[in-house]
């Protein structure tokens, strides 16, 4: 069976990891009696080494005039499976191409993706579908702006309505910054920006994976949104992760999948626009209950990297299941008692603007380490040929570079051994947090 995997960053490398490690029994296969041939967007070191690269060329999955070629290139390959990582692609309406090709594809298309394109346009379907959100208010101009920032209540939150690469949000107590930020939003083209009320508690983000009418929840996770220890500094992409998550409520699966997930399923389909693929469920434990932060329509990253690391029925059914409108026919997902901590090496200038170039020494003294593996993140190979990776020389080539995992029997164990095998890379000025999994200090990353 032959999968092509798009993107190239870390949530890509722990997909693919994680389709390879799980698919031993994957009932897929067996009734297609195939192995599982995994070719994958080129240009992650990681990646590279367990999946068939393919190069696009000039095409960028992002860009919504390569889809065309991008689907024509899986049809080439006779691909059974498209699975699409990054928002950029699903925006630009690459699964609406895939699927025009005739290919299964697990990621919504481009009307579905607006859930995360425009955050305006996921408050409306919230309230059309009963999702507990912020009380919002969608602004065009700086007059707008100041009547809802004295209407919310504080610390002000303002979110760039559009795409915007993990830097679209800011929390501040101070209102001279958030207008700064409304006004930069504002002046991109078709800017506006979304002004809401502060949701107080811990944040938690959860996946459920949907065919458009069903919905399978996957383990929450935490993820670490600042930069700096204590939630200081800006915010981020994802500075590390953990799961499980020892101090959430049982049961948070199944209230999130019955009140937020198949009601916006549910609501997606009948706009005649269904979501298939990965709603990613940010939410906050308010003290006045479950509330939803924003909706992805991906796998997050880094959260991806802990869930994963977690799962032990095969990962290939469920998004094979997704793609095909038949996820109520799999058996649900099982998961082993392990805890999975991961924390990201990032560029030093990350997430402002990140100086790369760095050469990283170590990693394979990191992964001796028992249960830690690395995930690539934003590293590029340098001076090897193809075929001798030993003598290639790691590069950090991004903002978020290194992603350390670690598996235990415990989250203290793990994090132990993540933070061990960060002290045996040697990736100078790199940034770290010292505190990924650390709670209640962390609680409220
Ligand atoms: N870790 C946050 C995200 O993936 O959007």
């Amino acid at each position: 069976m032959k999968v092509l995997l798009i993107g190239n960053g870390g949530r890509e490398h722990a997909i693919a990891r994680a389709l390879i490690r799980t698919g031993a029994h994957s009932r897929v296969l067996a009734e297609r009696g195939t192995p599982l041939e995994l070719f994958a967007q080129a240009g992650n070191p990681g990646i590279d080494r367990i999946a068939t690269p393919v190069d696009f060329g000039d095409a960028n999955p992002a860009d919504p005039n390569s889809s065309d070629a991008i689907a024509q290139r899986a049809r080439d390959l006779n691909a059974d499976l498209v699975i699409i990582g990054p928002e950029a692609p699903l925006v630009a309406g690459l699964a609406d191409a895939v699927r025009a090709q005739g290919i299964a594809c697990f990621g919504p298309g481009k009307e579905a993706a607006r859930l995360e394109a425009s955050k305006s346009f996921a408050k409306t379907v919230m309230d059309e579908a009963g999702v507990a959100t912020a009380r919002s208010f969608t602004c065009q101009t700086m007059d707008e702006v100041d009547q809802a920032l004295r209407t919310c209540t504080t610390p002000h939150v303002v979110k760039d309505d559009q795409l915007a690469a993990g830097k679209g949000v800011l929390v501040t107590a101070d209102s001279d910054a958030a207008r700064e930020h409304a006004r930069h939003c504002l002046d991109r083209p078709d800017g506006a920006v979304v002004i809401e009320d502060y949701l107080d508690g811990p944040e938690v983000s959860l996946f459920c994976i949907s065919d458009g009418t069903h919905v399978v929840p996957l383990v929450p996770a935490q993820d670490f949104k600042r930069l700096q220890d204590a939630n200081e500094g800006p915010n981020t992409g994802g500075m590390g992760a953990y799961s499980p998550l020892p101090w959430l409520h049982d049961g948070l699966a199944d209230e999130v999948v019955r009140t937020i997930a198949e009601p916006t399923v549910r609501r997606m389909a009948q706009r005649g626009t269904p979501f298939t693929g990965l709603l990613y469920c940010g939410l906050a434990m308010s003290s006045n209950g479950v509330r939803v932060v924003e909706f992805n329509v991906r796998f997050g990253d880094p959260e991806t990297q802990v869930v994963l690391e977690r799962l032990e029925s095969p990962l290939l059914d469920l998004l094979d299941a997704a793609s095909r409108g038949t996820l109520d026919q799999v058996a649900a997902p099982t998961w082993s008692d392990d805890a999975a901590v991961t924390v990201v090496l990032a560029s030093p200038g990350y997430p402002v603007r990140a100086r790369t170039g760095q050469t990283i020494r170590g990693a394979e003294a990191a992964e001796e380490l028992p249960g830690v593996h690395l995930i690539h993140a934003g590293t590029k190979s340098v001076g090897a040929a193809q075929d001798s990776e030993a003598h290639a020389t790691l590069v950090a080539d991004g903002g978020r570079v290194l992603d350390v995992v670690a598996r235990a029997a415990t989250i203290d164990e793990a994090r132990r051994a993540a933070y061990e095998a960060i002290g045996r890379i040697d990736f100078p000025e790199c940034q770290f947090r010292r505190d990924i999994a650390q709670w209640p200090d962390g609680l409220s990353a």
